[in-house]
């Protein structure tokens, strides 16, 4: 039974195979288009994940998409109506509807077959369905709560319910126009971030503010029980529309928040160079405060519901690794898993999952244990890249490559990690990865703007072997999508303060070996040699899509000044280059 699930004609877009209940692939279009949050239909993602699978078009039994243009079909029509844009809005949305009802011609085009060869079945999954069985489905829980909260998708902001074995029942919803996703990105966009997946810079500057503008923020965004109001008078997506729209293929969202913004925290910063001031941090902070009551809330209250011990979440509002730290401490949950691509790239996978096991009843048998879904490459093909690039370098057996790249990182060297199958999501987890030593403070500036050249507030995550997490953080429950934020034990923060936020907190990843064995045997030579069980890392790239190809981390490595590349076995230095 071959199930492809598509997320297409949304940000992220993304595809996600299953052959025979177990996920084979996963990945997001971003990675061969190389534009950010690519919006176009994923044909060239559904294509690598037939070839992984060694599969033809005509090979799938059934498709799925993660929207369903028909859901919700009354309230896009009172929305349409009432809206200020409707008519625009409207007509967009029809020529979408279209689209997104034509995908299986757009499949069979893109594969270039005959839409009469291709045989398998066209499911419409709604957003939020996806979004909670790509994490329920994939998780190890037999029963489990579940939530998913995001911007909108088919009009819905959040939907919960419980997962038994393999169905999901819902229990509620919220509904256009309240939505926690907008609301962090109206005051993310308020605070002169504007573009689209900038919450993640927001999430980074609160922990240098104080919540010093909660009370306004209570007056934003009102808890109640399981769901949320939005003042509407601080937003405007209400009346203009919150509709994503993209020009060769990067997602734009209009402004979303009101006049009623400023009047409760004063005047916007007009633009990303108007210095960030005391102020800015604060509101970041009582924003990031105040999601944090509200989820947190709502996930009480959703256990008081459901008497379920376990919870398993999703949606934009899931990848907040702050909150989700809170949730084992500040409710009663004590079990919670999350998969690597919360947001809406992970809705390809979702829509599959749902497809195979809520309506064709094909038991559960598969658990997300890692993120290493995507394409890799052979020894063959990166020597190639790297003969091709003009690079020296020498290959070495793996267990020296090990040993002189974590002699390299005690030695303060910044490393290009490029190994095995990319990851899904928008995390590196070691496998397209740039690694550094701990315990050097300097590493977090020199990376923010020798490397990564971006802002100088922005954190970084440290990687831990996950039997060590205990040595480290005030929490030891596996956090192994770097989905999850805990405090850094007041005496080890001078020894890891690269990794550790100004706030003492850091958004660790803990490694097994059975999840990433390459990756937990360099961060154990690490701890051979420094006696430290941590590295810090993070993604390979430099304001782009983490790199897909060698030849991409060649070109990342050459423009940026990294010391050293290690791909495979194959080791080049900076050194080599130039001398
Ligand atoms: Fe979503």
């Amino acid at each position: 039974m071959n199930i492809l699930g598509i997320n297409a004609y949304h940000g992220d877009a993304s595809a996600a195979l299953f052959v025979d209940g177990a996920l084979v692939a996963a990945v997001e279009e971003e990675r061969f288009t190389r534009i950010k949050h690519d919006t176009s239909f994923p044909h060239r993602s559904i294509r690598y994940c037939l070839d992984q699978a060694g599969l033809q078009a005509g090979d799938l039994d059934h498709f799925a998409l993660s929207r369903n243009p028909r859901a919700n079909l009354g309230r896009r029509l009172k929305h349409a109506v009432l809206d200020r844009s409707g008519r625009r809005v409207a007509t967009r949305r029809a020529a979408n509807l279209k689209k997104i009802l034509a995908a299986k011609r757009t499949l069979a085009e893109g594969l270039g077959v005959d839409e009469r060869h291709l045989r398998a079945k066209a499911h419409f999954v709604e957003h939020h369905l996806a979004h909670i069985a790509s994490s329920y489905y994939v998780s190890p829980f037999e029963r489990a709560a579940v939530l998913s909260i995001d911007g909108f998708g088919d009009m819905i902001s959040a939907m919960w319910g419980v997962g038994e074995g393999g169905r999901l029942r819902m229990l509620g919803e919220v509904a256009f126009p309240h939505s926690l996703g907008v609301y962090y990105t109206a005051v993310t966009q308020y605070l002169g971030f504007p573009k689209y997946g900038d919450e993640y810079k927001v999430m980074g500057l609160a922990s240098y503010g104080e919540p010093a503008y909660l009370d306004q923020f209570r007056q934003i965004v009102h808890s109640s029980g399981l769901g949320y109001d939005l003042n509407l008078e601080a937003f405007r997506h209400h009346v203009e529309g919150a509709a994503m729209t993209w020009d060769g293929g990067s997602p734009e969202l209009p402004p979303l928040w009101g006049p009623g913004m400023e009047e409760l925290l004063g005047p916007a910063r007009a633009g990303s160079d108007v210095p960030l001031e005391a102020r800015h941090q604060n509101i970041a902070a009582s924003l990031q405060r105040r999601l944090e009551e509200v989820v947190l809330q709502m996930l009480r209250e959703l256990h008081a519901t459901t008497g379920v011990g376990a919870v398993c979440m999703a949606g934009g509002v899931a990848l907040n690794c702050v909150v989700n730290g809170k949730i084992l401490d500040e409710t009663p949950f004590r079990d919670l898993y999350i998969q690597p691509a919360a947001y809406d790239g992970g809705t390809s996978l979702g829509a599959a999952a749902y497809v195979q096991h809520h309506q064709l009843g094909t038991p559960r048998s598969f658990v997300m244990e890692h993120a290493y879904w995507g394409p890799d490459f052979d020894a063959h093909q990166i020597q190639a890249a790297l003969d091709s690039a003009g690079i020296r370098y020498q290959q070495l057996p793996t267990e020296k490559m090990l040993q002189q790249t974590a002699d390299a990182l005690a030695d303060g060297e910044i490393v290009g990690w490029y190994q095995g199958r990319a990851e899904f999501g928008p995390r590196a987890l070691g496998n397209r990865s740039i690694l550094t030593d701990p315990r050097r403070a300097e590493m977090k500036d020199i990376l923010n703007t020798r490397i990564k050249h971006r802002e100088v507030f922005r954190p970084f995550a440290p990687v831990i072997l996950e039997e060590r997490t205990g040595d480290y953080f005030d929490k030891t429950y596996p956090s192994p999508f770097m989905l999850l934020t805990y405090n850094v034990l007041p005496t080890k923060r001078d020894e890891i303060p690269a990794p550790t936020h100004v706030d003492g907190t850091g958004r660790l990843q803990t490694v097994r070996r059975d999840q990433n064995a390459l990756y937990y045997d360099l961060v154990s030579a690490f701890a051979d040699r420094t006696q430290v069980p941590v590295l810090l890392n993070t993604s390979f790239n430099e304001n782009e899509p983490i790199c897909c190809t060698p030849e991409e981390a060649i070109d990342t490595f050459l423009k940026t000044r990294m010391d050293r590349l290690v791909m495979g076995d194959f080791v080049a230095t900076r050194l080599e280059q130039s001398g």
